[in-house]
């Protein structure tokens, strides 16, 4: 049988390039061998405030994006979780099995919720709405970059308490994480992760940055005053970082890259790093602002939202039947 695949982004902000290395591109490469069903995460959104205009928009944004990557709408089921009401079902039922000590410890919700005089219940409980979207599918793998190991591995937690408490019906998933670039750095602060809220724009690329922005934040990325292109994740965290991704984006080695540049200065090193990710991400850029335009992306989710609905439904059938909700149907 064809193992199954979730994954999914929230449509907050811009889509930085640590999403695309750390999920999307991964999802590219993976559609071919897996079923997959990639989703539009807007429930996880409204767990910090969110203006519903922008929201909105955001979410037919990234769905245009998921389109423009090149997931493939006839092979993969490309949805928005609000238009498949048994994920908030399902995160209610895991929720009710989570503890509150558990959920506190995810490092997520203390980097989020620290120093903050109010926080919404949700940014507490959204791991077990998240281990709901992955569990309902049956997905035996889930593509993330490394910042979401703990939200996967309490969602292997909950499935294996929920097996061993009601009924055996929850596939235990496993992790896919890419094997280069599993936690792209910020530009500006190399120690932390590249992050859409960050408020300081220079530390991210998007990857609806036109070329100028893009030459200019990599032309400011933080480096090192020793002007040797090496990978030193220790000591040269900024330029090993910059080595990471254009790794990636160029598909060579970081060896090669450094012979490529011995004896060179940060400049060339940066300039062409520039061109490599735009020869990537232009083609995207294009694609993307055609499929706004076109009617085609509604036709795709609806179809997806249809199917998702019918696979999910399944799920919450026999997690209300393990747990004695309701009354028991013949169909
Ligand atoms: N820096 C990163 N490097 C590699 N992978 C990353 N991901 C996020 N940042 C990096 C992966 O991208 C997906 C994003 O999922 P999301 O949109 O649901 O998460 P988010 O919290 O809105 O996005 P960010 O960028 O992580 O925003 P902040 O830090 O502002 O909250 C996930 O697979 C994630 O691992």
């Amino acid at each position: 049988m064809v193992k199954r695949i979730f994954s999914g982004i929230q449509p907050t902000g811009s889509v930085t390039l640590g999403n695309y290395i750390g999920a999307l591109k991964q999802f590219v490469e993976l559609q071919h061998e897996y079923d997959c069903y990639f989703c539009i995460v807007d429930q996880h959104a409204i767990t910090v405030p969110q203006n519903p205009l922008e929201l909105r928009k955001s979410i037919r944004n990234l769905a245009a994006l998921y389109l423009a990557i090149g997931l493939d709408p006839e092979k993969n089921t490309i949805f928005i979780q609000s238009e498949v009401p048994a994920h908030a079902q399902a995160g209610w039922m895991l929720q009710c099995i989570s503890t509150i000590g558990e959920l506190e410890r995810m490092t997520q919700f203390k980097d989020k919720a620290t120093g903050k005089d109010s926080v919404h219940a949700g940014l507490l409980t959204y791991p077990p709405l998240m281990a709901g979207d992955i569990l309902l599918y049956n997905s035996d793998l889930v593509p993330v970059g490394d910042d979401q190991k703990q939200h996967i591995e309490l969602t292997r937690d909950l499935a294996e308490r929920f097996n061993k408490k009601y009924n055996d019906i929850f596939t235990i998933p496993e992790i896919s994480l890419p094997k280069v670039g599993a936690r792209i750095m910020s530009l500006q602060e190399p120690t932390r992760k590249m992050s859409k809220s960050d408020s300081n724009k220079k530390a991210t690329i998007t990857l609806l940055d036109d070329p100028k922005q893009i030459e200019k934040k990599i032309k400011s990325a933080i480096t090192d005053s020793e002007g040797i292109v090496k990978y030193d994740k220790e000591n040269k965290p900024g330029v090993s970082n910059l080595l990471s991704i254009y790794s990636i984006f160029s598909k060579k080695s970081i060896q090669d890259i450094e012979k490529l540049y011995e004896g060179k200065g940060y400049g060339d090193f940066k300039s062409d790093l520039a061109d490599v990710i735009l020869s990537e991400i232009k083609p995207i850029q294009d694609r993307y602002h055609e499929l706004l335009e076109s009617t085609e992306l509604d036709e795709i989710l609806d179809r997806g939202a249809e199917k998702a609905n019918l696979e999910a439904n399944k799920m919450i059938k026999k997690m209300s039947n393990a747990m004695g909700l309701g009354r028991k149907r013949k169909k």
